[in-house]
C-alpha cells in the first residue's frame, strides 16, 4: 500500500517514513526541502533497508503535486508538510499563511480529484492556547495565540469542513505535545537551522560545546521549581502514532482530533537533570526572564489516542535524553557531513 508523506524528510517525517517501511508500507515523499535535507531520507533508507521515492515539490506547485498523484495509486496522505517557528510566524505571518494554508488547500483539492480521502494530519496542542487546567483533553475550546497557531486551528476548521461536505472522508488531526528525541541508531534526528527556538535542541548544543549555556525561561511559574512544565514525546513514539491514526482512517470514515503525549509533565531543571544524569555531560544553565507567549504547564490527557487508537506512549525522559544525546554527538553539525569535515580537518 503507497503513502504520500508530506514534509516526509523533516524531522517528525523521517522518523514516521522509517517505522512506515518497516511495516511494510511503500512510501513516497513530497518535500520542498524549505526546512530539511535530502541525506535524511538516504538515512531512512540505511536504517530500514528498503527504498522510498522522493519528489522535490512544494505544495504551493500544484501541477508538480497532480504529477505526483498521476504516477503513483496512493492510498492515504500523511500532512507533515509546513513552517513550523513560532517567533517567526509573528514576523512573517503571510508566509506562514500562505505556505501551511495554501499548500493544505492544494493538497485536498488534489487528493479530492485523484478520489483519495483518508489524511493524517500534524496538527498541535498550540491550538489548546492558554488553558486553565491540565491535563489537556480533545473537548476543550481551542485558541490559537500567534499565526503559527492561528494556521494549525484554521487547516483543523478546514478539514472538518472538507468531511461535512463528503462523509467518505477520513481525518486523523493529531495534535502533538513537545516531540523529542530521535532514532535509536543516532542516524536521524532533529536538525535545526541556525540557534535553535525549542528546548531539546538547544540542551544538546550546549552539550556538544556549539553553545554557551543554556536560558531558562522564567524560574516564577506556580510549578513545583517555578520553571515551565510541558510534555515531551520521544519521535518515535509519535511516529508510531502515525502508523496507529493511519491504520485507523484507512478503516473507518470521520474527522477526529487526537493527542499524542505522554500524559506527563515536567519541568524545565527536570530535563536538565535527567539529561546531565544519563549524558554525564554537564549544561550551564542561567534563570533569566520568562519568554512572552508561554504558558506555565502544558500535558496531554492521551487516553483518547490509547482508546480508539491503541496507542500510547512507550518511552520516557531518559530514553529521550539518551537518544537526543546520541543524535547530536554522532552528528555535531546535524545532517552538514561538508561542515563536519571541515572542522575535523
Ligand atoms: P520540519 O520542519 O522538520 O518538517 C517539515 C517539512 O515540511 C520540512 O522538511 C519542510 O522542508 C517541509 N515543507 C514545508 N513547507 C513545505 C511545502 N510548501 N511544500 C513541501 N514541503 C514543505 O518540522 P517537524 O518538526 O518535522 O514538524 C512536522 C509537522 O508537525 C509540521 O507541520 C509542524 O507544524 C507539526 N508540529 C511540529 C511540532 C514540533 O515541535 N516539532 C509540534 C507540533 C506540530
Ligand atoms: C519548552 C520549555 C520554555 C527554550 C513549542 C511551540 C509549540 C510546539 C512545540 C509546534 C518552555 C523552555 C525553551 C530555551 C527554555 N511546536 N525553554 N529555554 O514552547 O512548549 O512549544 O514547540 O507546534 O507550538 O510553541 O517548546 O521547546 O520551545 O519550550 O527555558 O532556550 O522550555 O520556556 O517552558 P514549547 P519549547
Amino acid at each position: 500500500m503507497k503513502i504520500l508523506v508530506t514534509g516526509g524528510a523533516g524531522y517528525i517525517g523521517s522518523h514516521t517514513c522509517v517505522e512506515l517501511l518497516n511495516a511494510g508500507y511503500e512510501v513516497v515523499v513530497v518535500d520542498n526541502l524549505m526546512n530539511s535535507k535530502q541525506e535524511a531520507l538516504d538515512r531512512v533508507k540505511q536504517i530500514t533497508g528498503k527504498d522510498l521515492l522522493f519528489y522535490n515539490v512544494d505544495l504551493l506547485d500544484k501541477k508538480a503535486l497532480s504529477k505526483v498523484f498521476l504516477e503513483h495509486d496512493i492510498s492515504a496522505v500523511i500532512h507533515f508538510a509546513g513552517l513550523k517557528a513560532v517567533g517567526e510566524s509573528v514576523s512573517l505571518p503571510l508566509k506562514y499563511y500562505h505556505n501551511n494554508i495554501t499548500g493544505t488547500l492544494n493538497l485536498c483539492e488534489v487528493m479530492e480529484e485523484f478520489g483519495v480521502d483518508r489524511m493524517v494530519f500534524s496538527s498541535s496542542a498550540t491550538v489548546y492556547g492558554h488553558q486553565d487546567c491540565v491535563p489537556f483533553h480533545e473537548e476543550l475550546s481551542l485558541q490559537a495565540t500567534n499565526p503559527y497557531g492561528r494556521t494549525k486551528l484554521m487547516i483543523e476548521e478546514i478539514l472538518q469542513d472538507v468531511y461535512v461536505s463528503n462523509n467518505n472522508w477520513s481525518i486523523a488531526l493529531l495534535r502533538y505535545f513537545n516531540p523529542v528525541g530521535a532514532h535509536l541508531s543516532g542516524l536521524i534526528g532533529e536538525d535545526p537551522n541556525g540557534i535553535p527556538n525549542n528546548l531539546f535542541p538547544y540542551i544538546t548544543q550546549v552539550a556538544v560545546g556549539k553553545l554557551e549555556k543554556l536560558s531558562v525561561f522564567g524560574g516564577d511559574y506556580s510549578t513545583h521549581d517555578g520553571t515551565g512544565v510541558r510534555d515531551y514525546i520521544h519521535v518515535v513514539d509519535l511516529a508510531n502514532g502515525h502508523l496507529k491514526a493511519l491504520e485507523h482512517v484507512l478503516n473507518k470514515t470521520g474527522v477526529n482530533a487526537y493527542n499524542l503525549g505522554t500524559g506527563k509533565g515536567y519541568s524545565v531543571l527536570d530535563m536538565i537533570n535527567s539529561f546531565e544524569k544519563t549524558t554525564g555531560k554537564t549544561i550551564p544553565y542561567q534563570i533569566t526572564e520568562r519568554r512572552p507567549g508561554d504558558i506555565a504547564i502544558s500535558y496531554a490527557d492521551p487516553s483518547k489516542a490509547k482508546k480508539e487508537l491503541g496507542w500510547e506512549a512507550l518511552k520516557g525522559i531518559d530514553e529521550i535524553c539518551r537518544d537526543s544525546w546520541r543524535w547530536q554527538s554522532q552528528n555535531p553539525n546535524g545532517y552538514d557531513t561538508k561542515l563536519e569535515r571541515q572542522v575535523t580537518k
